[in-house]
Order: C-alpha cells, then structure tokens, then sequence
C-alpha cells in the first residue's frame, strides 16, 4: 500500500490538479479530517476513484474476524478505533469498493448516522447491500460504494473502516472519513 504525507495545502493542490486545475471546493470531510494537521492519503485496496478517495486516517492494525467466519448477508458487529465506536463487518455478496477477501465484498462501516449521529444499527439491509434508513431522518448508505448516500438528508458518506486481510484472518487498519461526534479522526478528539 503506498502511502504520501501531505499537508491540507499539498492535497488542496492535488484536488486541482485531478480537477484539470478548476475551482476546486473542500468537502465537510475533507475540512474537518485536515484538522490544521497532517493527512494521509492512500490507495485502499480495491481501488478508488479520486471522487472517492477520501482522506484516511490510520490507527492501529486490530484483527476484528475472519473470512470463514462470516456469514453471506449476516453482519457481526466490532468496536473501532476507540471502546463504543459502533461498526459492522459484512459479507455483501457483491464486489465493493474497498472490498476484501476473494470476491472483494467483504467490507465494514461506521453504524452513526452521518447527518446528526442516528443510530444505524441493525439497518442492513441485505437485499441492496445498505445500511438504513437512519430511523431519524432517513438517510440510507450503499455499501458497495464507500457508504455513499443514496437517500434521506445525510450529504456525507458514511464512514469505512479499511480492512486488510492476512491469510484468513481480517484486520482493521484505519477509518475513510469522519466519525460522528469527532472533530478529527487523526486524533480521535470529541468535537
Ligand atoms: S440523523 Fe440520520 S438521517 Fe438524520
């Protein structure tokens, strides 16, 4: 995985550039995960369009299951980076963005709501391969493109926790995009 250090200048710079030197605008996200810090941005596994290739935040590599272990549809849900950030792993069936494992469809997502935090638990659903409606305002997320919005009034994708695998065991390696409720996801401070 190669990975470059920039600043929010230098990536500001490298959105123009992809942008065939247009006006280019910061996202929420963007703005947020910048922090007045130092960002990664990396190639995830599977591929990103720059459209989709959000700022990473990297944190500790954690082994959160394995392949054999999941369950096509079924998701089982995991703790990271911090006790009480709620996510789930899920076998979608369908090759995803990020995707690992040998189809590229086993991925994970935050389970808050990225519009004002509603809780998204137990919301899969596994005939689309999202997550949602949030029970607050509706907003439901495509799994298969980066948590995307695809209804309801969230702007923001939902947050994906990038995996790796090693053999069969699957490990969570960092988080692409802003948790809600944190003001920066390099640090993990509370906003
Ligand atoms: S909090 Fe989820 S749609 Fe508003």
């Amino acid at each position: 995985m190669e990975k470059q250090i920039v600043t929010m200048h230098e990536a500001h710079d490298e959105h123009e550039a992809h942008e065939g030197g247009g006006r280019a605008c910061m996202s929420r996200r963007q703005f947020l995960l910048s922090g007045g810090a130092v960002i990664t941005l990396a190639a995830v596994p599977g591929g990103l369009t720059f459209a989709a290739q959000a700022l990473k935040a990297d944190y500790p590599k954690v082994k959160i299951g394995s392949l054999s272990a999941l369950k096509l549809g079924k998701p089982v849900t995991f703790a990271y980076p911090y006790p009480g950030v709620r996510n789930i792993l899920v076998r979608l069936g369908a090759p995803a963005g990020a995707g690992v494992g040998k189809d590229s469809d086993v991925v994970a997502f935050n389970q808050q709501c990225t519009h004002m935090g509603g809780p998204l638990d137990g919301t899969y659903k596994d005939k689309h391969q999202v997550l949602g409606p949030c029970p607050l305002h509706l907003t439901t997320f495509d799994l298969t493109r980066h948590g995307m919005v695809v209804s309801g009034h969230g702007t923001e994708s939902l947050p994906q926790i990038v995996l790796e695998t090693q053999g069969d065991d699957i490990y969570a390696v960092g988080v692409l995009g802003l948790i809600h409720g944190y003001s920066a996801n390099i640090n993990g401070r509370r906003s």
